[in-house]
């Protein structure tokens, strides 16, 4: 086996994931990436590829929004690479309307949610094999404006696009703490972050809705998609945080995630649930 490290970043070929991606490139670790496009990941392997001088840069075609194309994807991973030292779930949705996943799942659940959750819990037996190693989690500070709505988890009955969003990132900060219990003393981590407020695609087609001044006084609040991907970095490398596991960070430090995101209860139901929804 390969003592290169192996680092998996879903949602490699835009705003904070490429950043993350390209600052990765720069260490000795092999780069792995998903794409939903065949042709975005092929011109990201190779601007990065040209930039850091790293050749062992690789994308896996992955739509996260299809159950199938996830399970696909981490067989193919596990066929071409033969370790996993480090996973991070970082591709995410904010869509202005209600929206269904290939399987017919609402696509915030969908893609900022059961995917992580599928995604990890098919390369656990790798990252085990491979300790120790991390996952990390792509949350969002949104989370704490959130709950999660057994009644109505996949907003059938009414849809509003932040609640629907902050739901689905709760839900990962749910799976994350749940998950870190499982994994204590298997030598594996995992922990969720707030990458910022990013001037990324997500965050503009926001501001497009804005009326001029406010767009011009909010966009000069935004960090830039490198300085986003920060934390996620920091995750992924620090020997500071090599053993740290089931927290939130924000700006590389531990913060407080909502009260909600440390409830036992809700997150065994919603973990019964999830497991269900995605077939493990
Ligand atoms: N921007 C912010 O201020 C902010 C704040 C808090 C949290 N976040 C979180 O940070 C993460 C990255 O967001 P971003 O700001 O970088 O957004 P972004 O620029 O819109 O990038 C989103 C990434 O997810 C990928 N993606 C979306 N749907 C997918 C699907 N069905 N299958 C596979 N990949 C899919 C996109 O692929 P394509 O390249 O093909 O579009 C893209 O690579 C997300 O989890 C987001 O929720 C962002």
């Amino acid at each position: 086996m390969s003592n290169r490290k192996i680092i998996l970043i879903t949602g490699g070929t835009s705003g904070i994931g490429k950043e993350t991606v390209r600052k990765l490139s720069f260490t000795e670790a092999t780069v792995v990436f998903t794409a939903r496009d065949a042709k975005k990941g092929e011109s990201t392997k190779k601007e990065i590829t040209e930039e850091t001088g790293n050749n062992n840069i690789g994308y896996l075609l992955c739509d996260l929004a299809s159950l199938t194309s996830i399970k696909e994807c981490a067989r193919e991973f596990q066929k071409r690479y033969n370790r996993l030292d480090v996973l991070i779930n970082n591709a995410g949705v904010l869509p202005q309307e209600r929206q269904e996943s290939k399987d017919g799942i609402e696509l915030n659940l969908a893609v900022n949610y059961l995917a992580p959750f599928l995604l990890t819990n098919l390369l656990l037996p790798l990252l085990k094999q491979c300790a120790p190693a991390q996952v990390v989690n792509v949350s969002s500070s949104l989370h704490a404006e959130g709950m999660i709505n057994f009644e109505d988890l996949q907003s059938k009955k009414s849809f509003d696009k932040y609640k629907a969003y902050a739901q689905s990132k709760l839900a990962l900060i749910l799976f994350t703490k749940k998950l870190a219990k499982k994994l204590d003393g298997s030598g594996v981590t995992v922990n969720a972050l707030h990458p910022g407020v990013v001037g990324t695609e997500m965050t503009m087609q926001n501001v497009r809705k804005m009326n001029p001044i406010t767009a011009f006084i909010y966009k000069r609040t935004l960090i830039t998609p490198a300085q986003g991907a920060e934390t996620s970095v920091y995750l992924a490398t620090s020997p500071d945080v090599a053993v740290v596991s089931g927290e939130y960070f924000v700006s590389k430090k531990i913060s407080h995630a909502s009260p909600l995101a440390s409830d036992k209860a809700v997150a065994e139901k919603l973990w019964d649930i999830s497991a269900k929804l995605v077939g493990l």
